[in-house]
């Protein structure tokens, strides 16, 4: 019997086609952002008739449908002008190429097909600069160029690519190009400097985080598709768009909750999903969130959170004295770097900005002021830290003070 063959007879497929509840997939309908899709239709229009729009600025908080949107209208111009004739779209994720370079090179290399392609690296940026506005102008047409998650440049680079992008028009005769940024980052016009402000957003359009209804609508779009009817239970979509309106209003996030629901009730190799599987697979998403921030915890956080468990275990207060205390015992066993009691503080600091734990500051009087700290982490959480390998001779060491103590006890009674 192959290792597989038990868990193979367990399983009921219940995802009929699993790619459509991946986050990638682009769904031909987009429900509740008829408004969005309009506007940003009316403001590209003239490019059909080679004229340039005003260059536009997306922003919305995350999984609010922005790259669903402009996939879909990029998709929908392609039909308008099939043979890119007036317009071409060309669409480019900054988290993946995050530099100036990498984004000319990705913006170019849509344009140009023939043997003259720019090399992945090695010209000088005004070299690739050159290339991609010849290009652009031997066309005579418009370029949309919609730049997905801008802030990401900008966050690397500074906003010199911007000038140089919203200015390139001035220097074509023939072609134009139009931008659309697109950022679920608040922030990001602040950071801007006001000319590239005023010129990235032109026009300006807001998509508003979805509603319980809205998600719910979007669910069951995707669901139908997904499964078959009868596999999903009742009250199952409600369910995770009431968790994911009241989280966020991320449909992302709605459509994972799902979706992890399914795999749940798979690998019980149960029939249906139910409201059981959402609870379940809510919290698994949270914990895989959570364990996922805490592996990328420097060591020495590591042993202030592990520190922090133990008084959490001892039902302690947790002070940042008293953290302080069991990190100098633990160091010392786990033969780590001693840090100074400040740099600790620090690091506790640190790790109530990850939400790993919550940190009040408690006045006593003259005595003056300490830190009050609780642990945010569940159960199943807190067993991961403890079995990092890194805490491996903690946990031996542990046990035999806690055998020693336990024989010290029985010897004293004898006596
Ligand atoms: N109105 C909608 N109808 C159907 N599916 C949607 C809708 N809005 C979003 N989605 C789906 O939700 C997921 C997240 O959407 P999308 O990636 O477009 O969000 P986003 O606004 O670009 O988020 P981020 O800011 O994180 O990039 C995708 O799988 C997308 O297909
Ligand atoms: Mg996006």
């Amino acid at each position: 019997m192959g290792i597989f063959d038990e868990s193979k007879q367990k399983r009921k497929q219940l995802i009929k086609n699993r790619n459509i509840l991946q986050t990638t997939y682009i769904p031909d309908q987009l429900p509740h952002r008829e408004n969005e899709i309009r506007n940003i239709v009316e403001i590209i229009t003239p490019s059909l008739y080679k004229n340039k729009p005003s260059n536009i600025l997306v922003t919305g908080k995350t999984g609010t449908g922005k790259t669903a949107v402009l996939n879909y209208i990029g998709k929908e111009l392609k039909k308008e002008d099939p043979k890119e004739e007036n317009c071409s779209f060309i669409y480019v994720n900054c988290e993946i190429v995050d530099n100036p370079y990498g984004i000319l090179f990705n913006i170019s290399n849509q344009i140009i097909i023939d043997q003259n392609r720019i090399p992945p690296t090695g010209w000088s940026l005004d070299r690739v600069y050159d290339t991609m506005i010849s290009y652009i102008d031997k066309e005579n047409k418009v370029f949309i160029i919609v730049l997905d998650e801008i802030d990401r440049i900008l966050q690397k680079n500074g906003d010199d690519i911007f000038y140089f992008l919203t200015t390139m028009n001035e220097i074509l005769k023939q072609s134009k190009i139009s931008i659309i940024g697109v950022t679920n980052n608040a922030k990001f016009t602040e950071l801007l400097s006001t000319k590239i402000k005023s010129r990235l957003g032109e026009e300006k359009v807001i998509f508003s985080p979805y509603n319980a209804e809205q998600l719910q609508n979007i669910l069951r779009g995707r669901a139908e598709l997904a499964f078959d009817t009868e596999i999903i239970g009742d009250g199952v979509i409600s369910r995770c768009a009431a968790i994911s309106a009241q989280d966020s209003g991320d449909a992302r996030k709605a459509l994972d909750l799902l979706r992890v629901s399914a795999e749940i009730a798979e690998r019980n190799g149960d029939t249906s999903v139910t409201e059981a599987h959402v609870i379940a697979a809510r919290n698994k998403i949270e914990i895989d969130a959570v364990i996922e921030v805490i592996r990328t915890i420097t060591v020495q956080s590591k042993i202030v959170l592990r520190s922090i468990i133990e008084l959490h275990e001892k039902k302690d207060i947790i002070t940042t004295g008293n953290v302080y205390s069991i990190y100098k015992e633990n160091c010392d066993i786990l033969s780590a770097n001693l840090l100074k009691e400040k740099r600790v503080a620090d690091l506790i600091s640190e790790l109530d900005m990850l939400g790993i734990i919550h940190a009040r500051v408690k006045s006593f009087g003259r005595n003056g002021r300490t830190r009050e700290i609780e642990l945010n982490i569940n159960k199943d959480i807190i067993d991961f830290v403890k079995k990092d390998e890194l805490f491996e001779p903690l946990q031996k060491h542990k046990s035999k003070k806690q055998t020693t103590l336990w024989k010290e006890q029985e010897d004293n009674k004898k006596v």
